[in-house]
C-alpha cells in the first residue's frame, strides 16, 4: 500500500474514532442515557394504561397480553433502563407505530403488540457500543418473518444505487414517532448548502431515525445495515451496524467493530461477502456528504409500483415540507440490471454518467468531502468539476495516468483507471469498501469520457 494512502486513512481513521472514543462516549452517553430515561418512562406509564386497555377489550386473544404487560409495566417502573424493554412499553401505548405496524388499530392495537415477541423499538442504542446482538431483537424487521421490514418501515427505493459488489438491495427508513423529513432547498434557503446549489433536494432524518438496508444474493440475505442518527452532534451524530445472516435465514447476528470476510453459501454458489468495519460506515456516510446518502428528491422521484414514491412520501404525510412539483428531476439507471431497464441512447449517456459518479463517487468527492479536490456531483457543470485535463495530486500502484480526466481518452484518465482494475483498499476507487471492479459502471464511465471531445 502506498504510504500516502496509508496515512490518510490512519489520519481519517483517527479522525472518526478519535473523536468519537473521546468525546462520544461521555458526550453522547449521558445526554442520551437522560433522553432514553425520559423517554422510558413516559413510554413505561403509557404501556400502563394500554394494559387497561388489552384488560377492558377483555377478549381470550388479549390475555396472553398479560404476560407483555408485565413488560410494559417493568418500563413504567423505569427500573429497567434497556431500551428493548422500554420499546415493549411504547408498543403497548400504540404510539410508536408498531401498533399501526401490527396492521390493527386502537383496541386491536393493544393486543396486536402484545403478540409480537419484545423487541427493541428500532431506535438508535442508548450505548454506542452496546448496540443490539441479534436483528430479531432490534425491532427494524419484522420479529416473525426476519427477512420483511417492520411493517412501520417506510421501504423507498433510489434511481441510481451504489454498485455493491454485484449484491442486490433493499432499503427503508423508521421514522421517529411524529419526526419528519427535511428537505434542502438551496434556493430558498442557501445557508443549508454550503456546499453548492448541487445538494439541492438532499433529504434530512430527525434524530431518533433509523436507515435499514439489506444486502442479498440470490434471494439470500447476507448482510442487514442499520445506520442511525443516534444524537444531534453535527459531525458524529449517526453511527452504523452491520448484522450477519445465517445462511439458514433465521437470524443475523451483529458484526464485529472491525472488517469481516466470510464465504456465504446461497444453495447456488459461495460468495465471498467483506462487512465493512463501523469505521467505513462512517467514512462513505460522512457529515460532510450529509451521513445519509441515497436519500434525496433526485435519486428517489421514481415510480414503485403505480405511483411515485415522492407523492406516495407526501400523502403520507413524511415530510416538514413536500419537496416542490414538478420534482427535481430524477437521476437515471447508469446500466441495465435489477432496477430496471436503462435508457443506451447516446442522449443520455452524460446523465447516466453523471447518476454514476454521483451515487458512487461524490459522497467523497465534492467541495468539502473527503477528496475534495474535483467534485463529481450530478449538477455540478463539467466545467466547474475540476477533472479535464486536470492533474492527478495523488499516485497509486499501477496508476499511470497524470491527469483525472482526459477528454476522450479513458485510457489515460486517472478516473478510468481507479475504477477499473485496482485492488480494494490500494488505490482503487471508490477507495473502500468494494473489492470486485464494477464493470458495466466502468465501461459508462469509459463511454462517457470517450464522448467528451474538449474541455469546457
Ligand atoms: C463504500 C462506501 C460505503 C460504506 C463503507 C458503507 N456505505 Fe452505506 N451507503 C453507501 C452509499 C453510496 C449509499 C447510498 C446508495 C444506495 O443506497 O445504494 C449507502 C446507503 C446506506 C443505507 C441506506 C440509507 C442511506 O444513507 O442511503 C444504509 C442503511 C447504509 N448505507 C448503512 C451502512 C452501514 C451501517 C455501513 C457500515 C456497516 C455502511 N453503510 C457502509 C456507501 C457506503
Ligand atoms: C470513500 C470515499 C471515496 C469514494 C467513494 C471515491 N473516492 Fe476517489 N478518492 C478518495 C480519496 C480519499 C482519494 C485520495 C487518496 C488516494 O489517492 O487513494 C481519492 C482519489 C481519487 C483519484 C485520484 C485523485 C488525484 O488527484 O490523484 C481519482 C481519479 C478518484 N479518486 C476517482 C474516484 C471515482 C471515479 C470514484 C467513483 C467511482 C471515487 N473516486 C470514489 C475517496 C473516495
Amino acid at each position: 500500500m502506498h504510504a500516502d494512502d496509508n496515512y490518510l486513512q490512519n489520519a481519517l481513521g483517527r479522525r472518526v474514532y478519535g473523536a468519537a472514543m473521546a468525546s462520544s462516549r461521555l458526550w453522547i452517553a449521558l445526554p442520551f442515557a437522560a433522553l432514553v430515561a425520559a423517554n422510558g418512562c413516559s413510554k413505561g406509564s403509557g404501556g400502563g394504561s394500554a394494559t387497561g386497555g388489552a384488560g377492558s377489550t377483555g377478549s381470550g386473544g388479549n390475555t396472553g397480553t398479560a404476560g407483555q404487560t408485565g413488560v410494559a409495566g417493568q418500563g413504567a417502573s423505569g427500573s429497567n433502563g434497556a431500551a428493548g424493554q422500554a420499546g415493549a412499553g411504547a408498543g403497548g401505548t400504540g404510539t410508536a407505530g408498531q401498533t399501526a405496524g401490527g396492521g390493527s388499530t386502537g383496541q386491536a392495537g393493544a393486543g396486536g403488540a402484545a403478540v409480537v415477541p419484545p423487541t427493541g423499538p428500532c431506535a438508535p442504542p442508548a450505548d454506542i457500543y452496546s448496540p443490539i446482538d441479534k436483528l430479531s431483537q432490534t425491532g427494524c424487521m419484522d420479529p416473525v418473518t426476519l427477512t420483511k421490514f417492520v411493517s412501520r418501515a417506510v421501504p423507498y427505493e433510489v434511481n441510481s444505487p451504489l454498485w455493491s459488489d454485484g449484491a442486490n438491495k433493499s432499503r427503508a427508513f423508521v421514522l421517529p414517532a411524529s419526526g419528519k423529513i427535511h428537505v434542502k432547498d438551496c434556493q430558498a434557503n442557501p445557508s443549508e448548502c454550503p456546499q453548492g446549489a448541487a445538494d439541492d433536494g438532499k433529504w434530512v432524518f430527525p434524530v431518533g431515525t433509523v436507515m435499514i438496508k439489506n444486502f442479498m444474493f440470490d434471494g439470500k440475505f447476507v448482510e442487514t445495515r442499520l445506520f442511525m442518527h443516534q444524537s444531534d452532534d453535527a459531525m458524529m451524530g449517526w453511527v452504523g451496524y452491520g448484522y450477519e445472516w445465517n445462511e439458514a435465514q433465521t437470524e443475523a447476528t451483529i458484526a464485529p467493530d472491525s472488517r469481516d470476510t466470510k464465504m456465504f453459501n446461497t444453495g447456488m454458489r459461495t460468495v465471498t461477502w467483506n462487512y465493512p468495519s463501523r469505521m467505513d460506515c462512517l467514512t462513505c456516510h460522512d457529515y460532510r456528504g450529509g451521513s445519509t446518502i441515497g436519500p434525496e428528491t433526485a435519486q428517489l422521484n421514481r415510480m414503485v409500483g403505480t405511483a411515485n414514491q415522492l407523492d406516495t412520501f407526501a400523502a403520507m404525510n413524511l415530510f416538514e415540507t413536500p419537496p416542490a412539483k414538478p420534482y427535481k428531476a430524477a437521476l437515471l439507471l447508469p446500466y441495465s440490471g435489477q432496477l430496471g431497464t436503462a435508457d443506451m441512447t447516446a442522449a443520455t449517456l452524460d446523465a447516466r454518467a453523471r447518476s454514476y459518479m454521483h451515487a458512487n463517487c461524490s459522497f467523497c468527492h465534492r467541495p468539502q468531502g473527503q477528496f475534495p479536490n474535483f467534485d463529481l456531483r450530478f449538477d455540478t457543470p463539467l466545467a466547474m468539476a475540476g477533472i479535464c485535463n486536470v492533474a492527478t495530486k495523488k499516485t497509486a500502484p499501477t496508476i499511470t495516468a497524470t491527469k483525472i480526466m482526459v477528454p476522450a481518452d479513458h485510457a489515460d484518465s486517472a478516473m478510468w483507471q481507479r475504477a477499473h482494475s485496482m485492488t480494494g483498499d490500494n488505490g482503487r476507487m471508490p477507495a473502500i469498501g468494494s473489492y470486485v471492479v464494477d464493470d458495466m459502471g466502468v465501461q459508462v464511465i469509459a463511454d462517457w469520457i470517450d464522448s467528451i471531445t474538449t474541455c469546457p
